[in-house]
């Protein structure tokens, strides 16, 4: 498996908080259950027994790029096991339009906390049903050491091969969107950092971070 040292807990508040405890470049934090898991834009992550909970700390490099990374191993990871899924930009993996996985990069000092939560085995609250999904049957030690086998890989190759990959899984270019339910636009392409380009009457705006909604 490489390089990552894994460090598993049973019950945490987060694993993003514990990871800043810990602060060793490669160390991945594993919880069975997080009692305050934290999605991007500080809404709330529904983390009981039975999903996969991870922070992975690393030095910063280029966090679009890691978060990237980091969706595309998810996808392939499912892949692996038979279960196809989509990458909506940035880094939400979809099944069938329901979110199974989500990631959240965070800095903190010299490092960027990589927290990644992928609903496995884990009840779906019933208030968002209609958004999220799980996969059963993948043994969560299994999914994770196939993951980041996967994660080193693709940590190795270069933008280009990063950005070719993402194309080959994202379900989200061509189509109309809103940004934070502000922002209509087309998904019309990414650049070369991974930002996405949403063209607004004819205008191309640089999206850096946003939460996207289809439209149709
Ligand atoms: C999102 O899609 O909003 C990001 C979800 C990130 C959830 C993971 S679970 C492990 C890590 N610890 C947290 O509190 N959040 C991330």
């Amino acid at each position: 498996m490489g390089n990552f040292q894994i460090l598993h807990f049973s019950s945490v508040s987060s694993t993003q908080e514990i990871a800043k405890m810990i602060l060793r470049e490669n160390v991945v934090v594993v919880a069975d259950e997080q009692r305050e898991g934290r999605g991007r834009k500080g809404r709330r992550w529904f983390s009981p027994y039975g999903g996969l909970w991870m922070t992975i700390i690393l030095k910063d490099f280029n966090s679009q790029l890691l978060t990237l990374a980091a969706g595309i191993a998810v996808a392939k990871t499912l892949e692996s096991f038979g279960v196809r899924s989509k990458i909506k930009w940035p880094n939400d993996i979809l099944i069938e339009g329901k979110k199974v996985a989500g990631i959240l990069a965070e800095k903190h000092k010299d490092f960027v906390l990589l927290g990644i939560g992928v609903n496995l085995e884990n009840e779906i609250p019933e208030e968002i049903k209609d958004l999220a999904t799980n996969v059963r049957g993948v043994k969560r030690e299994e999914f994770l050491l196939a993951f980041l086998e996967i994660l080193e890989e693709e940590f190795k190759k270069n933008k280009e091969n990063i950005l070719k990959d993402w194309r080959d899984y994202e379900c989200t270019l061509g189509k109309k969107v809103s940004v934070d339910d502000e922002l209509v636009g087309v998904a019309a392409d990414i650049d070369d950092d991974g930002f996405l380009i949403l063209e607004v009457d004819g205008r191309r705006e640089r999206i850096t971070a946003g939460t996207l909604r289809f439209l149709e």
